[in-house]
């Protein structure tokens, strides 16, 4: 059975069937879809369209075919084109000739908009508990990272020492951010579509607000050409995810670098490494290699749909079938990596003394600075001053905290005996005391700030 046979004299080629066919995809809002037709029966009968006999007996048989797809027990058949022919061929099936009155008013163009915005509207939350789970991880090894200290890196070079903390806290900072837009991305996935009919809107009196209410919605889509074709809510929602995967790379990228010999900072349980076929000794980060490499394959899809919304003349085109692939397949990606990346991190081991042994005294040569400037001198004299004593150690093959006072004191007379201070890490860490510094006060405020929310 196609819902659109009337006009027709031939039936549709098997391989163009096919192609037009959606149900491998949309099958997965079979339950949005029973929702979203109870509560458009419930509307049209209280427009007048349905008699209460009509409206009982759609309404039960509706709800055995939720049962159905609830049990597993719902059986597709093949001339199913899409998720919404076959709830209605199965509630025919049910019911007889009232299931032919379900359709009045609506099309399958707002019914599909409708459908893919309930299943995302319950996507989100999902999404943000995995997320929310693997911003915990990341606030525990916070905690418990207390001083360790470890190089702060810029161009990937050793730029100033900073307490892990910081840098475990970064990473919950941006996914705080990923967090925060999927949030507020519900309000624009929150309007109803659904009464807006193919493209010009419902014949007859209908309560499109108690119909919004009855599925959960916020609001009511106000132009019905644009609601029917608005995918932007689809689109953003990929770019979000797209930018949580961008910086679950980031992450995932030091993990991977840090656990190689070279740096030997942490070590990955072996429960989420994974060995060679050839090599022995080999403990790979696949876990993390494959976070850094789905990312590209999401700002793909994100890049896919919005190629496919571009010059689309208004309003509904079957290209807009494209929509659910990318978003489904995205949200699985997510769903897949963000517990594992969770548990990878809340087990893996922290290498202090290597971290530590990675901070060489020039990397306070900025403190050298501050101390010139403590003691009055203007920042860009007190940076070229810094500069001779690096270049006087490195002459010397010796370290900046072994060159002796009066190599110092040769360069600038404004050094003292205190000078050596000003090599101390974790000095050097502490004076970073601002809110947002690496200091051992901000990183514990910035855990105050996160459990206080
Ligand atoms: N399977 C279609 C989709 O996902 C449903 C809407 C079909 N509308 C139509 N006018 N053929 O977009």
């Amino acid at each position: 059975m196609t819902l659109w046979g009337g006009r027709f004299t031939q039936s549709l080629d098997s391989l163009a069937w096919a192609l037009n066919s959606s149900l491998p995809v949309d099958q997965r809002m079979a339950i949005q879809d029973v929702e979203g037709s109870i509560a458009w029966a419930a509307a049209i009968h209280n427009a007048g369209i349905l008699t209460d006999e009509e409206h009982a007996s759609i309404s039960l048989g509706l709800g055995t075919v939720r049962k159905e797809f609830a049990s597993g027990e719902f059986s597709f058949v093949p001339s199913d084109e899409d998720i919404h022919t076959a709830v209605e061929r199965r509630l025919s099936e049910l019911i007889g000739a009232a299931a032919g009155k379900l359709h009045t008013g609506r099309s399958r163009n707002d019914q599909v908009a409708t459908d893919f915005r309930l299943w995302m509207l319950q996507a989100i939350p999902e999404l943000t508990s995995a997320f929310n789970n693997l911003q915990s991880a990341l606030v525990e090894q916070a905690e418990l990272a207390g001083e360790t200290i470890m190089p702060g890196y810029t161009h990937l070079q050793r730029a100033q020492p900073i307490l892990l903390g910081h840098w475990w806290l970064s990473h919950y900072w941006a996914l705080k951010r990923d967090v925060e837009r999927l949030q507020d991305l519900t309000k624009r996935v929150s309007v109803l579509p659904l009464g807006s009919g193919a493209l010009a809107g419902a014949p007859f009196a209908l309560d499109r607000d108690a119909l919004a209410k009855s599925l959960g919605f916020a609001e009511v889509s106000q132009n019905s050409l644009d609601a029917v074709s608005d995918r932007d809510f689809a689109a953003e929602y990929l770019f979000v995810c797209s930018m949580a995967a961008i910086h679950l790379s980031k992450l995932a990228e030091q993990v991977v670098l840090y656990t190689t010999a070279e740096f030997g900072f942490f070590e990955l349980s072996d429960a989420f490494s994974t060995g060679s076929s050839l090599m022995p000794q080999k403990k790979n980060p696949d876990v993390f290699e494959l976070t850094r490499g789905k990312a590209g394959t999401l700002i793909g899809l994100l890049t896919g749909l919005m190629s496919t919304l571009k010059g689309l003349p208004s309003t509904y085109d079957k290209d807009l079938q494209e929509d659910k692939a990318p978003v489904f397949q995205t949200t699985d990606t997510l769903l897949s990596i963000l517990p594992v990346m969770a548990e990878a991190l809340r087990t893996i081991t922290v290498k202090p003394e290597r971290m530590r042994s990675a901070i060489d005294s020039t990397m306070m040569a900025t403190d050298l600075a501050d101390y010139l400037v403590e003691k009055g001198v203007p920042f860009r004299e007190a940076h070229s001053l810094a500069g001779k004593v690096v270049r006087a150690a490195g002459e010397g093959k010796v370290r900046m905290e072994e060159l002796p006072l009066e190599a110092y004191q040769a360069i600038s007379p404004v050094f003292e005996a205190d000078v050596y201070q000003a090599f101390d890490p974790l000095e050097s860490i502490n004076k970073r005391n601002t809110v947002g510094g690496t200091s051992l006060q901000s990183v514990k405020n910035q855990i105050k700030k996160i459990k206080g929310e």
